[in-house]
């Protein structure tokens, strides 16, 4: 089956095979091993050139434990973060900053807005509690990409920290970690990344990190500074997935030998590919092409489908007949649901695949779309 959806996705037989290797103990020399060596790869791979300046910790947990793990260990007693919410992930994030109430001001755009940054750096200016921002990089929910960067460098005049989800992002976009200062990148093994889901990790600046060990734990589970004062020693405050941290170990090397840039250039030009064979059989992208990601596509449902379907029917019929032929696309999400689907293009896919699911779209089109 070809996963077009946003993680987990297909992984190399040689990802794969890893999960295969010796059982481990993970309080033995090989597993401290692993983990340090996925640690000095992680930092290879997204701050080259500054990898003394930058630490990774190393988490069992999907995505959101690694964001949830930042915002709960980021911040000095009484300081707040201003936080932005344009998706359903910018949305989690005000979720998990109300479970603690340790948002100043939410900053909240449409899906398809990005965030204004003139305006993140006035409301930094407003909030004398506020200690830094913490957004989303590529926004999922309709594969937006937020200006990281420009907002980073606002941050930083202010002095501020700034935290950055980078889940769906890493490896997939371009994102310029130590230029720009940014403070904490939460990521995962399950998306451009090509691992499993299931292991997650943060980047985080050094000197900030010797911050971070002093100020209160908001979690038990979830504290940066245990983890990091653990794995700095060579060990791990509770049982990791090992297997799991073998196989992204594998899947981290496949990222050096291909290279971050080739990487987010193969996934640049498939997403170009199913972009326009889509938009030559009339099916419109929701977003511009300036705020499309590499890795993600929403895109209306077609209206010939809406019709002989009706508007409740049609992405069930659209996804299974694609199922059926070996492809899974993504519904959208929220208010958007019925209207939308998206085509995702992360993961160990070749051009060969993108071929074979523009094929079957267009044969189902053909199939069940009424024409007018
Ligand atoms: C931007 C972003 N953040 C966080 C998450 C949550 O990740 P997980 O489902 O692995 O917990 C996702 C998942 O798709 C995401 O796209």
């Amino acid at each position: 089956m070809i996963l077009l959806n946003p993680g987990p996705v297909n992984v190399s037989d040689r990802v794969r095979n890893a999960l295969m290797g010796p059982d481990i103990c993970h309080r033995e020399s090989e597993c401290a091993e692993l983990i340090g060596t996925i640690r000095r790869k992680l930092l290879e791979a997204f701050v080259p050139g500054a990898e003394s300046d930058y630490t990774a910790i190393l988490l069992t947990g999907s995505g959101t434990a690694a964001v949830e793990a930042s915002i709960m260990s980021c911040l000095p007693p009484g300081k707040r973060l201003v936080h932005v919410n344009n998706g359903v992930y910018g949305e989690r994030i005000s979720s998990i900053i109300a479970t603690q109430r340790l948002g100043i001001a939410e900053i909240k755009c449409k899906w398809d807005t990005p965030p204004d940054p003139e305006m993140i750096l006035k409301s930094l200016k407003q909030q004398p509690s506020a200690h830094g921002v913490v957004m989303v990089h590529h926004e999922t929910t309709l594969g937006l990409l937020n200006p990281v960067h420009e907002i980073a460098e606002h941050v930083d005049s202010r002095g501020g920290v700034f935290i950055v989800d980078s889940v769906s992002g890493l490896g997939g976009e371009p994102l310029d970690i130590a230029g720009r200062h940014m403070y904490m990148v939460a990521g995962t093994a399950g998306k451009c990344i090509q691992g499993f889901p299931g292991v997650s990790f943060v980047l985080v600046r050094k000197g900030f990190m010797e911050n971070v060990v002093k100020y209160p734990k908001r979690s038990w589970y979830l504290n940066l500074g245990n983890y990091y004062t653990a794995q700095e020693n060579g060990t791990i405050p509770f049982t990791p997935a090992v297997q799991l941290y073998a196989a992204f170990d594998e899947a981290l090397s496949e990222l050096l030998e291909e290279g971050v840039a080739n990487r987010i250039e193969r996934y640049g030009r498939m997403a170009a590919l199913i972009r326009e064979r889509l938009a030559s059989l009339g099916v419109r992208a929701v977003l511009p092409p300036e705020q499309q990601s590499n890795s993600l596509t929403a895109f209306y449902l077609p209206e010939g489908l809406i019709l002989q379907h009706g508007s409740g029917r049609a992405y069930a019929v659209l996804h299974d007949r694609l199922k059926e032929r070996g492809y899974v696309i993504y519904a959208g999400q929220g208010h958007l649901e019925s209207e939308i689907f998206r085509v995702a293009n992360m993961g160990a896919l070749q051009d060969t695949h993108v071929d074979g699911f523009l094929g079957a779209f267009e044969e189902v089109l053909q199939h069940e779309c009424r024409v007018t």
